[in-house]
Parts: C-alpha cells; sequence; structure tokens
C-alpha cells in the first residue's frame, strides 16, 4: 500500500481531488489532512466513511509537530498539497492568516518531507497553486509557465511565496516536486463567499446579485473535476521540477456569467424570464482587482494529453443542479450549522 496525504481535503477542490484518489486507486492509503476551517468541511465527504484506504487526520499545517507526527505515522511517499487560505476578498481584510497557512504551513511541509524522505523510493510533493500568481492581463495574451510571476493581492502574493518556495527546495535540496497553476474551479461544494454558489444562494433566497465595479472583469473558469482529472494526470505522469498550467479554455467577462447564470436559474426554477437578472446589482470594486486572467494549458495538453472533459455549458448545468439538490449543505453554511457540528464531532482531537 502506498500512503498519500492531500492537505485541505476536506475543502471545495480537496474533497473532489481525494474522492477521485480513494476511488481510482483502491492500492493506495489516502489521508486527508485538514484543520478544518470555516472552509473545510466533512460533509463533503461522507460517501468515502467506510472506505478502508481512507483518513481523515485534523492537522493544521502551521504546526510542525503536528504535521512531522503525520509522517511519522503514514510514511508518505507523496503529498498532494491543496490546504490554503483561497478566498481574495478575506486576503485583502485579513492578509496574515495567508501569510501563515499558504507560506509557514507549506514550508513545514516541505521540511517534513526533506526530513522524512530519505529512504531510496519514489517521492513526490504535488504543490497546488493559483494562475493568480502571474498577476493581471489585458485583454490580450495568456499566461503560460513562462510568464514572471506579478501577484497583487494577499492571497496571490502568498501562494506566490509558496510557489518560490516550493521551487527552491526542489533546486536546493533536490525535492522531488512538481507544480500545478489552475484558473477560476467551479462546481459541487464550492464554498458560497465565492462568485458562484454566491450567485446560486442569492437567487434562491431573492437578494441582491453583488457584481463588483463594472463587472468587466474576466476569470477562464474549469469545472472542479476536471482540475482534479489534470491534478491526477499531473500527479501520476509529470516531469520532476516542472510547472504545468490548467485552465478551462474559456474565459468570461463576471457580468456575461452572472446573467448566463440568472437565466439559467430562472428555467431551473420556473421564474418568469428575466426574473433574476433583476437582483443585478453593481457594487463598490475590488480594491486592487485584477481585471483578466486567461490561461494556456497547451503545455499539459501536449506533453500529457489532458483537455476538460465538461463544456461550460455542460458544467454550470452539473453545478447548478446540485446546489438545487443540496439545498441543505448550502443552508447549514450559510447559517454556521455545520461548524457546531464539527465542534462536538472532533472536540477531542
Ligand atoms: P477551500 O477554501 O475550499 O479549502 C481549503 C481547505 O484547506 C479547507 O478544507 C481548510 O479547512 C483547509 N485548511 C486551511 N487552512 C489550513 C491549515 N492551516 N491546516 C490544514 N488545513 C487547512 O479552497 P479551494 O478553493 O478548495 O482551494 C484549494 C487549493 O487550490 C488552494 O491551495 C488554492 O490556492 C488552490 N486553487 C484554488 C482555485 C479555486 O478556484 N478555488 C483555483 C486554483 C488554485
Ligand atoms: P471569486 O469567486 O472571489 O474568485 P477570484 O477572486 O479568485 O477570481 O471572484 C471571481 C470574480 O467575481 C472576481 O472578478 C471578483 C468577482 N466577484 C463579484 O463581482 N462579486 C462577488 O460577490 C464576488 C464574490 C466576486
Amino acid at each position: 500500500m502506498k500512503s498519500i496525504i492531500i492537505t485541505g481535503g476536506a475543502g471545495f477542490i480537496g474533497s473532489h481531488v481525494v474522492r477521485r484518489f480513494v476511488n481510482n486507486y483502491p492500492d493506495y492509503n489516502i489521508i486527508n489532512l485538514d484543520s478544518l476551517t470555516y472552509s473545510g468541511n466533512l460533509q463533503n465527504l461522507e460517501d468515502l466513511k467506510e472506505k478502508i484506504n481512507y483518513f481523515f487526520e485534523k492537522v493544521d499545517i502551521t504546526n510542525n509537530t503536528e504535521v512531522e507526527a503525520i509522517f511519522k505515522k503514514y510514511k508518505p511517499e507523496g503529498v498532494i498539497h491543496l490546504a490554503a487560505e483561497s478566498h481574495v476578498d478575506r486576503s485583502i481584510s485579513s492578509p496574515m492568516e495567508f501569510v501563515y497557512t499558504n507560506v509557514i504551513g507549506t514550508c513545514n511541509l516541505l521540511n517534513a518531507c526533506r526530513k522524512y524522505w530519505i529512504e531510496d523510493k519514489k517521492y513526490l510533493f504535488h504543490h497546488v497553486s493559483t494562475d493568480e500568481v502571474y498577476g493581471s492581463l489585458g485583454n490580450e495574451g495568456y499566461f503560460t509557465e513562462e510568464t514572471r510571476y506579478d501577484p497583487r493581492s494577499p492571497y496571490s502574493a502568498s501562494k506566490a511565496s509558496s510557489d518560490h518556495f516550493v521551487r527552491a527546495y526542489h533546486h536546493t535540496y533536490e525535492l522531488p516536486v512538481v507544480i500545478t497553476n489552475c484558473s477560476n474551479n467551479y462546481g459541487p461544494n464550492h464554498f458560497p463567499e465565492k462568485l458562484i454558489p454566491l450567485l446560486i444562494n442569492n437567487i434562491l433566497e431573492g437578494k441582491k446579485l453583488p457584481v463588483y465595479g463594472d463587472g468587466k472583469y474576466t476569470r477562464d473558469w474549469l469545472y472542479v473535476e476536471d482540475h482534479a482529472s489534470a491534478i491526477d494526470t499531473v500527479f501520476h505522469n509529470c516531469k520532476i521540477g516542472d510547472t504545468y498550467n490548467i485552465g478551462g479554455f474559456n474565459e468570461w467577462k463576471n457580468i456575461d456569467l452572472v446573467r448566463l447564470l440568472c437565466d439559467k436559474m430562472d428555467i431551473k426554477l420556473d421564474n418568469k424570464p428575466g426574473t433574476s437578472q433583476k437582483l443585478i446589482e453593481f457594487v463598490k470594486d475590488r480594491p486592487g482587482h485584477d481585471l483578466r486572467y486567461a490561461i494556456d494549458a497547451n503545455k499539459l495538453k501536449k506533453d500529457l494529453g489532458w483537455v476538460p472533459s465538461l463544456t461550460f455549458e455542460e458544467g454550470l448545468e452539473k453545478t447548478i443542479d446540485w446546489y438545487l439538490d443540496n439545498k441543505q449543505w448550502l443552508s447549514d453554511i450559510v447559517k454556521g450549522v455545520y461548524q457546531k457540528y464539527y465542534e462536538k464531532q472532533y472536540k477531542n482531537n
């Protein structure tokens, strides 16, 4: 049995990566290492509770004693690192959390790998990062793996810093690493502070739909299970020390995406056409708002044969259907109920 630690497995993307690895690789032990912050939710993984190759460890990656204990216990041969503070708006109001978890937490993991990966085995530290490290594009061009780093929010600065440490540990200590930089994800289990689930929740509650600034900001969107499949592809086939961009070849201006989602929600909810669009409200812009992110994911396509499996139309349908089928999941989060549930369940840990 090969053991693999997946950090941040109770979060949005991590839960899809954990599920994919537990189900597709029964010969791996998958250890989900997560401290269950506000965005970590074990309800995301209820279906894996009975699986014999799945383990959960409530560990804070900023605590190196806890991290080392897990390395001693499981002797992992791979780490897929997703645990992070992930929301740009929170990084603007509270940047230090991002430094602790994203920078120091990542370094703690790298140090544990250095300390325990001494036998002659095939190890890999897969660092999951964001396209936001490259900064902001104008109306033309794409981020490639060669684009110079230019992070502009506390979130992207903390992720860029962690990327640099990962590369530095590879160059200095020959730690086997790979980095993936992905565009905006969407799909089931997305915490409703991020644009798409926030819109779905607000439409269901008849609340306003806040669009920052003029709404002309542009993002490339990728369905979360396609991100998980890309991580799987890279983890198993990458060139050590390399970087791969992951994207959906799918750019949307925020306002166009908001309108599309409104129209789709009206159909699903049997509303009169135009009902949800009436909730759109242009609000004060995010400070330092990056204009445009767009990924060139051709290296991953050419070298490892990965392409997204879903169109945006299909992915958005699946996402809306999931939220409509899981209104309890959404309202538990909005009301903060799940936090009390986990405090009770893990109060002795
Ligand atoms: P998320 O906020 O949904 O999940 C983060 C998870 O990390 C949570 O389960 C949380 O409990 C855990 N965590 C946070 N601090 C921790 C700590 N100190 N110790 C242990 N666990 C901790 O985030 P997400 O959207 O799933 O993002 C996952 C990763 O993917 C992040 O590294 C993020 O930078 C990267 N990423 C996200 C996107 C996106 O669109 N969401 C795009 C590209 C890259
Ligand atoms: P978000 O989901 O926070 O992801 P990121 O900032 O990492 O790209 O935001 C996506 C885009 O939507 C971004 O341009 C900010 C914008 N946005 C709004 O217009 N209104 C909102 O309420 C939120 C949360 C985001």
